[in-house]
């Protein structure tokens, strides 16, 4: 069957049967192979990526479902050439050791902070709970979202600034 799924900004068409599941169109068909398969029984969540707005596993998603919908994959974090903050939180907390959860970690931390920007700990933990992680123990995952959270705070506070709307209280937030 013949499908179109727009994938981090680009129109991808493409013959697949029907059957091709949606984490195998990514890496496969379209060579994006950060998304990665792990379980393929729908409980490690390293497959997950965005479907139009909302995370999903891709492992349990048929390419076809895709079909004119927009997928988000962590290739599509980054924006002109900067890496988002949730990438960058990653790095600086060592969110990562082997990086095989890491992609999925990051699509679902994001779609967090987009939709709760100054999540707790144990808020933060209930959001990955639908993913597993071998290596790190949670904890500098954790962290990295909490770094994340309060970068993009500071920034946005800064970008305020710029535009002439800078308060004291925000000042007090940037400088603390
Ligand atoms: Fe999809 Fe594990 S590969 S949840
Ligand atoms: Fe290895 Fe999470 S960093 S599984």
């Amino acid at each position: 069957m013949q499908i179109t799924v727009e994938v981090n900004g680009a129109e991808y068409p493409r013959e697949v049967e029907p059957r091709l599941l949606l984490i195998h169109f990514l890496r496969d068909e379209l060579g994006l192979t950060g998304s990665h398969w792990g379980c393929d029984t729908s409980n490690c969540g390293a497959c997950v990526v965005w479907l139009d707005e909302t995370p999903v596993k891709s492992c349990t998603v048929l390419a076809a479902t895709a079909d004119g919908h927009r997928v988000r994959t962590v290739e599509g974090l980054e924006r002109d050439g900067e890496l988002d903050p949730i990438q960058q939180g990653f790095a600086e907390c060592h969110g990562l050791q082997c990086g095989f959860c890491t992609p999925g970690m990051m699509l679902t931390s994001r779609w967090l902070l987009d939709h709760h920007p100054d999540p707790s700990t144990a808020e933060i933990r209930e959001a990955l709970s639908g993913q597993i992680c071998r290596c790190t123990g949670y904890e500098n995952i954790v962290r990295s979202v909490r770094w994340a959270a309060e970068h993009a705070a500071a920034a946005e506070a800064v970008e305020a600034a710029d535009d002439g709307a800078f308060t004291d209280q925000a000042a007090e937030e940037v400088t603390a």
